[in-house]
This record gives structure tokens, C-alpha cells and sequence, in this order.
């Protein structure tokens, strides 16, 4: 089965880690032939026989950086990496999958005597969120296990996403304050919506009609 009409092939960039088993899904709905190879393999590069088509398997926080600078024509991300990351891309369709919240979190009745010290793997969204509330905060960037940084004294706070609110749970740490919901997306290179834009718009349409409603 061909993808698409014309002779346009298109590179899809993958976010390997959190939201890929639940993207894998949704291109399988979508009709997209997904071979063992993309699940399975390590292999970074997998092309889709007869199909016009191709998936490059990236670290979540690079897929805006190939989008932008068109290695990759459209790509799967979390609106989180696409608010931290600020790349030049084109958001063409929230997938309503991959649902979780971004927070701030910390201990249970603690009470900062000094500025606030806030932990994350994302500072630009974490600086943004406390400077539109007028608060003054050090922004101390990690890459990961964001939930150790308040009980082990290098933070007052977190900010960092929630899913299922078990590593917040499981670490005695509670959610403070909501910042906004995450979704994943479906984001195109700017030129190439324009100079394959009929491969674009079926991948798209594709996804458009598997979105889950209601949520
Ligand atoms: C993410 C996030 C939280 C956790 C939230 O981390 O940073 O730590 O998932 O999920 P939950 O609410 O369902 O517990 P990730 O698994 O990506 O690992 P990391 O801490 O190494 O970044």
C-alpha cells in the first residue's frame, strides 16, 4: 500500500521513550504500516516499503530540532518538549493522546524561607510560569529523576510532568500548583507543508480520523 499519491516521501520523526508505545498505537489505527522494525529494533532509521515512507527514532526533546531544520518533515511530540524548545515548527493537529499535566510539585506543609529553588527538566517553562507570577525563583535544570530534588534538600519545588501521579505518590511529594495540560502533537517543517503538502495533508487526514473524541 502506497501512503501517498504522489511521488513525496516523507520523513516521520518518532519519540522514542514515554509517549512512543501510545504513538505507535495511533499510527497503527491510522492505517500507517508499522513493521516489527520500529518496535522492536535499534535501528534509528526504518524506512516503510512501498510506502513512500520513513521513521527516524529520536530522543522526545531533538524531534522539534530535525522538524525545524527539515531532516524530518512532520514529526510526534509532546506540546511539553514543543513549549520547552521553542523550535520554528508548524503545529498542525493535537492528537489527544499521550495526556498528562504539568505541575508544581513539592513536599507536604514545607515552607520556603528564601527565594525559591525549583527543579526541572523544563527551565523554560518552569521560568516563564513563575515570572508571569511574579515570583522571583532560582531554576536549577536536571535531566531526569526531577522528584529526588525536594527530598533531598536541592529543591523547595519541581516542576516537572504528572501522569498517573504514582512517582509524586510514591515519593511523598504532592501536586501544588497546575501550569497546563500536555498533549501530543503532530507538527510539520514549515516548508515542507508547503512543498509536500499532499503528502502531509493525507498523513495528516489520516490521523484526523482516529483522534480520540471526548477528552
Ligand atoms: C516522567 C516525569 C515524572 C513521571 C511522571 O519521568 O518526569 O517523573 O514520568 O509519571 P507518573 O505521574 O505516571 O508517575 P520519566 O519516566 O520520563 O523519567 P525521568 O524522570 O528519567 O525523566
Amino acid at each position: 500500500m502506497a501512503l501517498t499519491k504522489n511521488d513525496q516521501k516523507l520523513t516521520i520523526a518518532m519519540p522514542k521513550g514515554r509517549i512512543f508505545e501510545e504513538a505507535v498505537h495511533f499510527l497503527q489505527q491510522a492505517g500507517l504500516q508499522v513493521t516489527a522494525d520500529l518496535q522492536d529494533s535499534r535501528k534509528l532509521i526504518i524506512p516503510v516499503e512501498n510506502a513512500k515512507l520513513e521513521f527516524i527514532m529520536a530522543k522526545p526533546t531533538d524531534v522539534p530540532t530535525y522538524v525545524e531544520y527539515g531532516v524530518a518533515d512532520v514529526g510526534v511530540v509532546g506540546k511539553d518538549v514543543l513549549l520547552e524548545e521553542e523550535r520554528d515548527v508548524y503545529e498542525l493537529l493535537d492528537l489527544h493522546i499521550g495526556y498528562c499535566r504539568m505541575m508544581v510539585a513539592g513536599l507536604p506543609d514545607w515552607k520556603p524561607t528564601e527565594a525559591l529553588r525549583v527543579a526541572t527538566k523544563y527551565p523554560k517553562i518552569a521560568s516563564r510560569y513563575f515570572r508571569e507570577q511574579g515570583q522571583q525563583v532560582e531554576v536549577i535544570k536536571l535531566n531526569g529523576s526531577v522528584e529526588l530534588a525536594p527530598m533531598i534538600g536541592l529543591a523547595d519545588r519541581i516542576v516537572d510532568i504528572v501522569s498517573t501521579g504514582r512517582t509524586l505518590r510514591e515519593n511523598g511529594l504532592v501536586e501544588l500548583e497546575s501550569i497546563c495540560e500536555i498533549t501530543t502533537r503532530l507538527i510539520a517543517n514549515r516548508a515542507s507543508y508547503r512543498m509536500k503538502s499532499e503528502a502531509v495533508d493525507e498523513i495528516a487526514g489520516k490521523f484526523l480520523e482516529v483522534i480520540p473524541r471526548g477528552n
